[in-house]
């Protein structure tokens, strides 16, 4: 063989090798927090690590992993920040992250912000709220609290298998997202512990919360303004105050609310079921298109309730009407235990009254089996199928 000959050989083989190189999928990077220095004894912080880890993660062009290790490891606030070069990155956690024992002014524990393509997966986070908690309760001057995750204008979120427990303030609050899923969580904070909600959404769309429970001292799941196409399926909630969409209403301008499913739930001992709450002041804010079915509520103390009079120490709200108009709610296959008499609470704007209310298919009790009441106000509906407590639309 002539050297020319070899030479087109290697050539060959050369341009092949590169060309196979470039097929094969970008090399998979992994992240582990304790290589970044955290360590998983339950007082070193791994803030430092773990926001290393995270740069690491965000530059990198290929999907990434950043793995917490089983262990405690205690981590004060943070916030992760994109946009990053990667769209996938996946945060694996199979230990315990704990926040510091005291509290901070912080708003927020462990936040996301302008990310897209980012997957928290199983593990536990310990916001530790107890210590403030009863800062609150002893009436000192306490900071509000933080949330302890967040997800802030991101995109093609998920978070799947986490446990969330005792938040100083909220669980787990998705602001100003696209496509965020919600999947196999576990919220649990003591039924007593302040301002606890579950999961917050807010200015969001096309967001799912399916199978989870959550056990809480305020909303188990609560819907704010701006939230269109949620999606709650399979979540059970108490001790807790009920799936609220609201409060709505608070300010003279706000988004609506439009296009939420809540199915498949269940409600044990908690303070409402399915609830919607405006303050009972002037606003342009709306509620249109809300679906609610097949709950089971056990001993709830409102199990169907609108309540548009909400004005705390009766403050600020000029003639407690409420500006914000609610139609099109759908309540189909109800059934279970009022912890009170009025199982079915109507409470309209007398200046926005409710319209397109409808009742299908509900039967309600009081207490085990004494007959149960509705109340309207302001409301304008129908009622089929079998409607117990009878109907007041
Ligand atoms: C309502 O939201 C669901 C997702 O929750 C979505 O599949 C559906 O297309 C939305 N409907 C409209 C009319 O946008
Ligand atoms: C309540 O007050 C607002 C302005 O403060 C007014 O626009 C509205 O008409 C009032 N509603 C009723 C029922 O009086």
């Amino acid at each position: 063989m002539s050297h020319a000959n070899n030479f087109s050989l290697l050539i060959f083989i050369t341009t092949t090798l590169l060309l196979i190189i470039q097929a094969l999928p970008p090399v998979k990077a992994n992240y582990n927090i304790v290589s970044y220095g955290a360590k998983s004894d339950g007082q070193s912080d791994s803030s430092e690590p773990l926001s290393s880890a995270w740069q690491a993660a965000c530059t990198s062009t290929g999907s990434s992993t950043i793995y917490i290790p089983s262990g405690t490891f205690m981590l004060k606030p943070v916030t992760l920040n994109g946009p990053c070069k990667s769209n996938k990155i996946i945060i694996q956690i199979d230990g315990t992250l704990v926040a510091p024992s005291s509290y901070t002014a912080s708003e927020q524990w462990i936040m996301f912000e302008h990310v897209d393509g980012v997957s928290v997966y199983g593990g536990t986070i310990n916001g530790q709220g107890q210590t403030l908690w009863s800062c609150k309760s002893s009436n000192h001057d306490c900071p509000a609290g933080a949330t302890s995750l967040k997800f802030s204008n991101s995109k093609n979120i998920m978070i799947s298998g986490l446990t969330s427990m005792n938040s100083e303030l909220y669980h787990i609050v998705i602001n100003g997202c696209e496509g965020v899923q919600v999947q196999g969580v576990k919220i649990s904070a003591p039924g007593n512990s302040p301002n606890t909600d579950g999961i917050h959404v807010q200015m969001s769309t096309d967001v799912t919360i399916t199978g989870t429970g959550i056990k809480t001292g305020d909303d188990c799941v609560s819907i704010g303004p701006g939230t269109t196409n949620l999606w709650i399926e399979r979540v059970t909630c108490g001790p807790g105050h009920g799936i609220s969409i609201g409060s709505l209403g608070k300010e003279d301008e706000e988004e609506g609310v439009q296009n939420v499913t809540v199915k498949n739930t269940v409600f044990t001992g908690s303070q409402n079921g399915l609830r919607i709450k405006t303050w009972g002041k002037p606003s342009d804010g709306f509620v249109k298109g809300v679906v609610f079915e097949h709950a089971l509520m056990q001993n709830v103390q409102n199990p169907i309730i609108i309540d548009q009079n909400y004005c705390p120490n009766n403050h600020g709200c000029p003639n407690h009407s409420s500006g914000v108009k609610i139609s099109g709610v759908t309540y189909n296959d109800i059934r279970g235990s009022s912890a009170t008499q009025v199982a079915v609470n109507f409470d309209c704007s007398p200046s926005n009254p409710c319209s397109g209310i409808e009742l299908e298919d509900i039967k309600l009790t009081y207490g085990g089996n004494k007959p149960a009441e509705s109340s309207c106000e302001n409301v304008d509906g129908t009622a089929s199928g079998f409607v117990v407590p009878p109907s007041c639309l």
